[in-house]
């Protein structure tokens, strides 16, 4: 095994009970319904600083106002801000309408396919450029998102790296690891609601848990709250 690395055998024990899991209890959101790149790119960026329940009361609005890229690109800022009124943190609205702009402008009205151009683009950081090419086109791209962040330290961190640059690089390749090939989309969606909505940032729910067998954090959990192990 790489030094740092997950056990082979304990990666694919992780990826198949997860996406099991998701089978069943993954979340039916609008923009999981849809492999539009465009679409896609304005459920992340509205996702970026603000909760799930709180988008789907915008998304669907947005995505028929401006159904295409080239339509957003064709709309006045104003108009832009308008539809985004509401969600906050205008900046996102801003970026996603240069963004827009470029790629109908520059390459088409075609979404790259490459992690450095998407990347590229105003306002996509590097988990939203995970999550547009694995949920757009399946591309192999890892995610690290606050709640996948908390999920992949909690359950393969032992020990925390020295300094955050270094904690933050760990959890990097440590996504990147853990996708099975071929399947990033629903991977990351898993990571995703298992992060949301079973290893909560407050009171996590290791009750209904899958994985307190293999979790690092569960049996400090367990001291922490004098219950007993399961
Ligand atoms: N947060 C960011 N992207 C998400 C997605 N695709 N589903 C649920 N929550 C998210």
């Amino acid at each position: 095994m790489k030094r740092g690395g997950i056990d082979p055998a304990l990666k694919r024990t992780f990826q198949q009970r997860l996406l099991r899991w998701y089978r069943t209890h993954g979340r039916d959101l609008p923009w999981r319904k849809t492999r539009d790149p465009y679409h896609i790119l304005v459920s992340e960026v509205m996702l970026q600083q603000t909760q799930v329940d709180r988008v789907l009361g915008f998304y669907g609005k947005f995505v028929k106002k401006y159904s295409t890229v080239e339509e957003l690109a064709s709309a006045r800022p104003r108009q832009v801000r308008e539809a985004w009124d509401g969600l906050g943190y205008y900046a996102r609205a801003r970026n996603l309408h240069r963004t827009a702009r470029q790629l109908t402008h520059g390459h088409g009205g075609q979404f790259p396919r490459t992690y450095e151009e998407t990347h590229a683009l105003p306002g996509v950081g590097r988990s939203t450029a995970g999550a547009l090419l694995s949920f757009a086109f399946n591309i192999d791209t890892p995610i690290l998102d606050t709640n996948v962040k908390r999920l992949i330290s909690r359950l393969f961190v032992h020990r925390p790296s020295p300094t955050p640059a270094q904690t933050e690089r760990r959890l990097w390749r440590l996504s990147t690891s853990l996708i099975p090939k071929g399947k990033a989309w629903a991977f990351n969606q898993a990571l995703m609601d298992f992060g949301a909505l079973v290893c909560t940032a407050r009171n996590p729910r290791c009750v209904t848990c899958l994985f307190t067998d293999i979790c690092r954090a569960y049996p400090k959990f367990i001291r922490a709250s004098g219950q007993q192990r399961r």
